[in-house]
């Protein structure tokens, strides 16, 4: 996607990977960038408005986990733009002990959000057609049982997000799906792991281990990918480098006669 003049929103753009990715993403001469997130963070909507004058940019308070607060955000985004083009599903918790939490907010949250959208962006209701990314995890195409509650989530995103990619569906609704899958990455969803893998027993020393990239790497390569992404691609985005996923095919119906 050129991503010149084209109107954003931004699901959890005030995290570590999502301030990093909006600052990229504003590089590209947004027509607007809606952030949808729980919290405002004022000094960074300020830092973006006066360094970006020609873009819209604003904040809508959105708990993904509450669906009226979806509703009324993208509603309200609509009637201040006009027409959606790029939505980026980039909200996330890592904390198995909350089990619920982890699920309504990793999961949850993206059915809902892609789902809402899509009443917006459908050709067939009206809408311009545009891309929908979704922020998945290595997590979510490996089992990783240090937060298997986080991976099953995730493992839900990325099913989620290749089923509506669907071809047939991209012809009528003309919006692409895309997952992104980022390796560990230094942001503040990575802190206290020792408090939130699934078991008290285990020890996040394999996490310790593993390398971690910084947030601006991935932003900077997550931005690459929405430019050339087609639907229902899936990118990994790990140790600073971008690597387009294939699946194995594992089921196919046997039809009937
Ligand atoms: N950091 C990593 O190692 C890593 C690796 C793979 C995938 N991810 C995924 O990348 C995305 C961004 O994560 P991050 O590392 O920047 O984490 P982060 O904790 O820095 O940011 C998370 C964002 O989600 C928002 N959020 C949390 N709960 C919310 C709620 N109830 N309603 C609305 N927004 C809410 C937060 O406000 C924040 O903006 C997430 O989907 C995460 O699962 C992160």
């Amino acid at each position: 996607m050129d991503l010149a003049g084209k109107n954003v929103v931004y699901l959890g753009g005030f995290g570590g990977i999502g301030q990093k990715t909006c600052s990229e993403l504003l590089e590209r001469q947004l027509q607007a960038l809606a952030i949808f997130d729980l919290t405002l963070n004022e000094e960074i909507l300020t830092t973006w408005q006066s360094k970006f004058p020609n873009t819209k940019i604003f904040y809508l308070k959105v708990d993904i986990t509450q669906r009226s607060d979806i509703e009324a955000a993208y509603k309200e985004a609509v009637e201040r733009l006009g027409h959606l083009d790029l939505v980026v599903n980039g909200m996330g918790l890592m904390d198995d002990r909350h089990i619920d939490l982890t699920i309504q907010i990793n999961l949850m949250g993206v059915i809902n959000s892609c789902l809402i959208a899509l009443e917006y962006m459908d050709k067939s209701k009206g809408g311009k057609g545009g891309m929908i990314v979704n922020i998945s995890s290595v997590a979510g195409i490996q089992p990783t049982p240090l937060m298997s509650v986080y991976s099953a989530a995730k493992h839900g995103v990325t099913t989620f997000t290749r089923c509506l990619a669907h071809p047939p569906y991209f012809d009528i609704m003309g919006v692409a799906f895309v997952t992104i899958c980022p390796g560990f990455t230094e942001t503040p969803l990575l802190n206290d792991l020792a408090d939130k893998i699934t078991f008290k027993f285990e020890t996040p020393m394999a996490l310790r281990k593993a390398k971690r990239q910084p947030p601006q790497v991935c932003a900077e390569n997550f931005v690459k990918v929405i430019e050339k992404a087609q639907n229902g691609t899936a990118w990994l985005l790990d140790v600073g480098e971008i690597k387009e996923i294939e699946f194995p095919v594992m089921w196919i119906p046997q039809l009937e006669q």
